[in-house]
């Protein structure tokens, strides 16, 4: 068995019990070779990207309805389908005896004959989706949300975006250099650069819509700065370059803790509730916690996780957080509201909701601009 695709099988199994694909790939390939690391994160990365139509895919070859079948065996077929008709690389013949010895070894050998019937019969032959949900391989209310936001034109952009494996883009703090072996290329947001091949060891990855967000803050040396859900750090580090005095808070204390390397003042608080200090500050960063319907080519288990219900709930937290974040802002500040959703109730919606007036909003849309989705707004109350 490879070590490749049982480490994609035991990410899957716990990605279906809440798991999130990157963090449980970053710590599970730890000690796997570059290569089987590789394919275990485009094998898990790609089933997730293509559920739906994989789903119909092994109903269309085994003629049983996949509700039939136990979730392990699911899992497998998922896999060896991905392998055998959106690979190239991998022998059809390793897709499917590999598959077929994960149904065996994961406790169900009696659904071995029917795995190896099953893969044996998946060609490359095109097939007719039987709708818009599977074959952009979204759930369809989701759709149907972009298409009254974004028209029914951008959606499939938006989608078929997501399908994609994303972009890599870092940080070249002011004064750092790119060295040799390092090929990438400067964007339009300033310090932002593109893979293009190498290692970007000692530099922060970060993608180019999260990089877009800070410069809005408008920076500069001394300024008293909150970063008020601040965890990894990511917009923390980026503000820090401006020479700015900054506090970081999160509700996460392990997560928290991830930014002492930076040697900013950091407290654990929860801003749901009104705020600690006594002191006013300059600019306010609130990147709430949100959906990330933005970032659904890099967590795209998101989309079969998330239901209308939630996207009601985290409205209701985000108008809860700028309400508290606006009580600590000085007069003439700047706070700057993000997430990286494209839901109207957690981006324009929340600002609606406490009638603020955004002096700027910037949207970045998967398929119309590179990188993930983000919404940011810049409030400066008179
Ligand atoms: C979008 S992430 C922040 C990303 C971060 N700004 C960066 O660029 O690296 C949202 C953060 O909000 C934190 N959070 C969630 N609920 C919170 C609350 N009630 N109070 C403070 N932080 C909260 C989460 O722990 C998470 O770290």
């Amino acid at each position: 068995m490879s070590p490749a695709r049982l480490l994609a099988f035991e990410i899957l199994r716990k990605v279906g019990r809440g798991g999130y694909a990157s963090d449980l790939l970053l710590s599970g390939s730890a000690t796997l070779h570059s290569r089987d690391a590789a394919l275990a994160s485009e094998i898990v990365f790609g089933v997730l990207r293509y559920q739906a139509q994989l789903d119909f895919l092994v109903e269309h070859y085994s003629l049983r309805a996949i509700r039939k079948l136990d979730f392990e065996v699911l899992l497998a077929l998922r896999m060896g389908v991905y392998q055998l008709r959106y690979l190239d690389r991998v022998p059809p013949h390793a897709a499917v005896s590999e598959s077929v010895e994960l149904v065996k070894t994961t406790g169900f050998r009696s659904a071995a004959g029917f795995a190896n019937a099953v893969l044996r019969k998946v060609g490359r032959d095109p097939v007719a989706w039987p709708d818009r949900s599977t074959e952009l391989s979204h759930p369809a209310w989701m759709l149907e949300r972009w298409d009254r936001e974004f028209g029914p034109d951008i959606t499939p952009l938006i989608a078929r975006a997501n399908l994609l494996a994303p972009e890599i883009y870092f940080r070249v703090p002011p004064g750092a250099a790119i060295p040799a072996g390092l090929s990438a290329e400067p964007t339009g947001t300033s310090g932002c650069y593109r893979l293009i091949s190498g290692e970007p060891t000692g530099f922060r990855i970060q993608d180019i819509g999260s990089q877009a967000v800070v410069p809005l803050l408008d920076l500069s040396p001394g300024l008293r700065f909150l970063d008020l859900c601040a965890a990894p750090g990511n917009k923390t580090a980026q503000a820090l370059e401006s020479g700015v005095r900054a506090v970081a808070c999160d509700f996460h204390a392990k997560r928290l803790a991830m930014l002492r390397p930076l040697g900013v003042d950091v407290v654990h608080l929860d801003a749901t509730r009104p705020l600690p200090f006594r002191a006013v500050f300059d600019r306010i960063l609130l990147d709430a916690p949100c959906s990330g319907t933005g970032t659904l080519a890099r967590n795209p288990e998101i989309k079969w996780r998330l239901t209308p219900a939630d996207i009601d709930e985290l409205h209701h937290r985000q108008v809860v957080l700028l309400q508290n974040a606006v009580t600590a802002l000085a007069p003439g500040g700047i706070l700057v509201y993000s997430t990286c959703s494209l839901e109207r109730e957690e981006n324009d919606g929340v600002i609606a909701a406490l009638g603020l007036e955004p002096a700027r909003t910037m949207r970045r849309v998967p398929g119309l601009q590179p990188g993930d989705g983000f919404f940011a707004a810049v409030i400066s109350p008179r």
